[in-house]
């Protein structure tokens, strides 16, 4: 899941480390370092943690001044030493993120050769291609660009040869991969953060580059050999300082960092002086687009799913929504008078940039909602929209979901606004409420805390649990079933609340708290019904509401988690910040790894 190399002028096994470190919020299950010293090519590899490999490392160092590094996600092959790259054969070694697709076939072939692998993983057929090309007498860069037009599928790649020790070969089709630059040193990186301690001047490759990194520099070619020129830049992720502060997980502080980065990301959108949503938000046409296409995965597909119904309402924009994965398959009719808005937070999920795809070849417009600038998906759409929050290191998503919200909030309101959909008046008034939002979101951060904390230790105990909502808190529903079942590993379904008795129903006894999400909106006094439902069959409930919505209704609860009044256009943001603590402080209670749960990657860069 994360790639580094560096070709150094010092020692480079603990930087390699180091970096592996910055990338470990994506998720991994093994890693590996492996360095060239003296002409001779050593590895170390761990299964779990790096402190694994750290600890490896300690008794048995590895010297040499260049070297590759990698955290592995398992696609292929059980997460296990043996599986875990770089994978050695006959003096190469190779890394790799994504899935090589034809590696059956390869591999038959290489077999029939008299080629012996040792792992089950689809990586090693390109280490013996590459093996092979080279002792049938091809150069490094021939036998690269002659493995790179054998193998089909998503790569990134990093690769060393024992006999050729002051050189990094590096190709891209599909999972990121960044050029660092340095004074005497050049660095390899998945991403910007892995490379930040190192150099700020980076250069992405595109799909279909392959380059050649050495100490004086880097050439980068496409897969026909010809070189290729991409351009320099400063990345800022250096400015952010990726560490915990006085938190105890990532995902506390990002929680915590939500009402600041709302802000940032408001202030791109809306002029607060006027109090006016900002013209940037129609870098894509919404006034005379015929529909909008929505897709995204996993936490950012939810806040899509939000968005639909602000679009839909205010803007009187139909939407079209799906996960990323079903969206490009299903064959929907597009026309080019649609719109498309894509909402990723790392910018490279690998389905919804698919989707992106094929609504470009049907000559839609492109709309990115991202977090990461610099990302394919952001590079590869007609129209950016940043949410400005900062790196997000935990792999459940907190504040790039509600900067989604605050984002998506203030592009439907600038579409109404285009379309004729709202008034000035109605205008301003919503403006002025998600101006308010930062300031709430403090307010609710620090009241509803302990409150969260003891609620999380009832949760724990519990095998199941069930969350409802109808309009905007269907979705949230959603997300905060997934927070839970994230982090906490406790089954969750999020329902639409209407739907209770069409199935989830039959789930309701004592033994499963149903967590209702119900401002006093208009949708107020059916889900009210539908939890009538729920205590008379003794389910237990944990209400979540506001002011208004708490003294209208008398129904006895396990909690009820009072928030202040808001209005519509902010309540899901708001809302979000109790279900993402219950999760939270639910997983720290059950000691989980909060900040890196099992199975989960933070970017899935493969379909
Ligand atoms: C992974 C992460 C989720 C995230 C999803 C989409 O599953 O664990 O937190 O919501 O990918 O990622 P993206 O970067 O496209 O928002």
């Amino acid at each position: 899941c994360g790639i580094v190399g560096i070709v150094g002028s010092s020692p480079v096994a603990g930087r390699l480390v180091d970096a592996l470190k910055r990338l470990e919020y994506r998720g991994y299950d093994s890693a590996g370092i492996a360095t060239i010293h003296k002409g001779e090519m050593a590895r170390c590899r761990a299964q779990g943690k790096l402190f694994n490999l750290e600890r490896r490392l300690d008794s048995d160092p590895l010297r040499g001044m260049i070297g590759i590094a990698h955290t592995r996600w398992a696609t292929h092959g059980v997460p296990n030493e043996t599986n875990a790259h770089p994978h050695f054969v006959e003096g190469v070694a190779v890394v790799h993120n994504g899935i090589i697709e034809n590696f059956s076939e390869l591999r038959d072939e290489l077999i029939a050769e008299g080629a012996v692998f040792e792992t089950q993983t689809d990586t090693e057929v390109v280490a013996h291609l590459m093996a092979k090309y080279v002792r049938d007498g091809l150069e490094p860069r021939s036998a690269m660009l002659k493995m790179l037009n054998r193998v089909t599928g998503a790569y990134a790649l990093a690769i060393m040869l024992q006999n050729d020790p002051g050189t990094i070969m590096a190709a891209r089709s599909g999972p990121p991969l960044a050029i660092g630059y340095g004074s005497g040193e050049m660095f390899l990186g998945s991403d910007a953060i892995a490379l930040s301690p190192f150099t700020n001047e980076i250069t992405y490759l595109v799909d279909g580059d392959w380059a050649v990194l050495t100490r004086d520099g880097a050439t980068i070619l496409d897969f026909s050999g010809n070189e290729v020129h991409r351009p320099r830049q400063i990345s800022q992720t250096a400015a952010y300082v990726v560490d915990k502060g006085n938190h105890r997980h990532f995902m506390e502080k990002e929680i915590y960092e939500q009402p600041e980065v709302i802000s940032h990301a408001l202030s791109h959108y809306v002029d607060f002086a006027s109090n006016r949503i900002s013209d940037n938000v129609n870098a894509i046409d919404f006034k005379t687009a015929s529909g909008l296409a929505i897709s995204a995965c996993g936490t950012a597909y939810l806040a899509g799913l939000v968005g639909k119904y602000w679009f839909e309402r205010y803007a009187r924009l139909s939407v079209e929504i799906d996960v990323a994965s079903e969206f490009r398959y299903r064959e929907m009719p597009l026309s080019p008078s649609q719109a498309a808005l894509f909402i990723s937070q790392s910018g490279e999920t690998a389905d919804t940039l698919a989707s992106l795809r094929y609504c470009k070849d049907h000559g839609l417009k492109i709309g990115a909602v991202v977090n990461v600038k610099e990302s394919t998906i952001a590079r590869e759409s007609d129209a950016v929209f940043p949410i400005m929050a900062g790196p997000e290191i935990g792999v459940a998503s907190t504040k790039a979901f509600t900067c989604q919200l605050a984002v998506l909030a203030s592009l439907a309101l600038g579409a109404a606004k285009a379309r004729g959909t709202i008034s000035a008046e109605q205008e301003t008034e919503l403006v002025r409420h998600l101006a308010e939002m930062p300031r709430i979101m403090s307010r609710v951060l620090n009241l509803i805390q302990p409150q969260m904390e003891t609620l999380s230790r009832e949760l724990s105990k519990c095998r199941d649990v069930l969350y409802l909502g109808r309009g905007t808190s269907f979705p949230l529903a959603m997300e905060g079933a997934l927070k839970l079942k994230e982090i906490s590993y406790i089954h969750a379904e999020g329902y639409a609340a209407g739907e209770l008795k069409h199935g989830p129903i039959a789930l309701i006894d004592e033994n499963m708290p149903v967590i209702v999400i119900a401002p006093f909106d208009r949708f107020f006094d059916k889900t009210v019904s539908n939890m009538q439902e729920v205590a008379a069959r003794g389910g237990r409930i944990i209400f979540i509401t506001d002011e208004a919505g708490a003294a209208a209704s008398k129904l006895p609860t396990m909690a009820t988690i009072v928030l202040p009044n808001v209005n519509e256009i902010i309540a899901p943001m708001i809302f979000s910040l109790p279900i993402q603590l219950l999760a939270y402080h639910t997983a720290v209670f059950m000691g989980t790894d909060v900040d890196q749960p099992r199975n989960l990657a933070k970017s899935v860069t493969v379909e």
